[in-house]
């Protein structure tokens, strides 16, 4: 394959086509997706962490996260619905804890205002104005499981395949999550979407519930009717899967299983398989965890070439949208106490590190606006990996990532939708810059020219 030879040659050929620079089109009126945000987790109590902060870090943390001139300005907060008898170590408790002796007894409900901190966490992102709320449950508290046990795997009591001596308990987990939605909006926060499946492909040692697509549609037949019933227009997502073919075979089930219309966003996780092909579905797909869980903690945006660096997660958030077809994009935690990539803004005494994998997300979740629709955008480069969205007031962002070694000049035509805007504002970020605000270029008539460096990422943002 390599000849080296070649390689001055090649290198000659490289540097002519840099000085011709690339061809970058924007067409707006061929549109795709609609998006509904970007996002994190404070699940497991790391929303604690945060709390316990002393007030200057705690607000450059928030400030991290949610703001739109400080950080990454995140539109969607990902809550866990507790299973656990208690709090011991990082579990999230169950509202209700003890076993009320069976599935028609009335349940002893037990709300203590905190939810594992997320109480706090989902207040602090409301006043900064995040509207959609994601809560999901890991599992059901273990008296409602095969395993008598809200860890280990398991299944619902009643869904199909399962033979439980304590009876059927579908409909009081769906009694259960009705009521948590309730306990949500008497604290002010209304959560938007709720999921009662997490990883349900995996049995393991911390909460979890098994399900394959077919046990789903048996619960989503109890759940859909009982949140109507009560009055909650709450969307329901499933199912969160590990990864994409492990998320695509559920949702095969689900839709042999007539689950399908019950679901208003269909979910994976990018672990096990990264996100790929869009999913057979016309409903909205989100990306709802994802994390780089192999690798020491680092903050850096390119550095080694390894998978937990800032321009990786540019590249994947960007394919995610590009390739998936999805309409929102969650990182597994945003601030956290952790030696690993599990968060994107390491905490550490009073120390607030973001890394380079929050300003990749702040690339985009702070000019990409929940409503946003996403456009064509292509490149002449292939070492230019493009991406556009108009937001609902007309604001038209690009996202430009040169995963190339040297710098391009690029022209960047826009068609349709460009309105009479006289100016484009750039925001870089590569390893010496966090979204850098760069000066203005001037449009004429949707063009543009722009510099590109090397190993970079550029949110070009056209106000209409
Ligand atoms: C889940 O894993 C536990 C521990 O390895 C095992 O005992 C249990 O049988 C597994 N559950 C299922 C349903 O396979
Ligand atoms: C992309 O997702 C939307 C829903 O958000 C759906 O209507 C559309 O059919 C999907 N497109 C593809 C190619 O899967
Ligand atoms: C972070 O976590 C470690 C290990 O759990 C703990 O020893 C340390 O005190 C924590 N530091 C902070 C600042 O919370």
């Amino acid at each position: 394959m390599y000849t080296p030879l070649l390689l001055p040659l090649l290198a000659k050929l490289a540097a002519t086509v840099s000085a011709q620079g690339a061809s970058l089109s924007v067409d707006a009126t061929q549109r795709f997706q609609t998006v509904d945000g970007f996002g994190f987790s404070e699940a497991f109590q790391r929303a604690n962490q945060i709390i316990d902060l002393p007030e200057a870090s705690r607000k450059r943390t928030l400030d991290l996260l949610f703001s739109d001139t400080e950080g990454a300005g995140f539109t969607i907060l990902r809550n866990g619905i507790g299973s656990s008898p208690n709090s011991n170590n990082d579990w999230m408790n169950s509202i209700e804890p003890v076993n009320p002796g069976s599935p028609s007894a009335p349940p002893k409900y037990h709300w203590d205002g905190k939810d594992s901190g997320q109480v706090w966490m989902s207040k602090q992102a409301k006043k900064y104005g995040v509207k959609t709320f994601y809560a999901d449950a890991w599992s059901a508290p273990g008296y409602m499981k095969t395993n008598n046990d809200d860890s280990n795997g398991g299944y619902l009591c009643g869904i199909r395949r399962t033979h439980c001596s304590s009876g059927d308990w579908k409909q009081a987990f769906a009694n259960y999550l009705v009521k948590y939605l309730h306990l949500y909006e008497q604290s002010g926060i209304p959560i938007t979407h709720v999921g009662f499946l997490n990883e349900p492909d995996l049995n393991i040692t911390y909460a979890s519930m098994q399900s394959d697509g077919a046990q789903a549609a048996d619960f989503l037949k109890v759940l859909v009717p009982t949140l109507r019933k009560a009055g909650l227009g709450t969307n329901v997502v499933c199912c969160d899967a590990t990864g994409w073919l492990q998320q695509g075979d559920i949702l095969y089930e689900l839709q042999e299983a007539g689950g399908e219309d019950l679901v208003n966003v269909v979910s994976s996780h990018g672990y096990q398989s990264q996100p790929s092909l869009p999913f057979n579905t016309d409903r909205p797909v989100w990306q709802t965890e994802w994390a780089n869980l192999d690798d020491p903690w680092t903050a850096a945006w390119d550095h080694l070439g390894k998978t937990g660096e800032g321009i990786v997660w540019a590249n994947y958030v960007q394919q995610t949208f590009v390739q998936s077809n999805v309409s929102a994009f969650i990182y597994w935690i945003g601030a956290e106490n952790s030696t690993d990539n599990s968060m994107l803004i390491r905490l550490n005494g009073d120390s607030v590190e973001p890394s380079g994998r929050l300003w990749a997300m702040a690339q985009f979740s702070r000019f990409v606006k929940p409503g946003a629709v996403r456009i064509a955008a292509s490149s002449t480069k292939e070492v230019l990996h493009m991406s556009a969205f108009e937001n609902t007031d007309g604001t038209i962002a690009i996202q430009v990532i040169n995963n190339g070694h040297v710098g391009t000049e690029a022209s960047v035509s826009i068609k349709g939708a460009s309105g009479s805007a006289k100016h484009v504002q750039p925001y870089l970020t590569n390893s010496d810059h966090d979204l850098t605000v760069l000066k203005k270029v001037s449009v004429e008539n949707g063009n543009f020219v722009s510099h590109i460096p090397a190993r970079s990422m550029i949110s070009f943002v056209l106000k209409k």
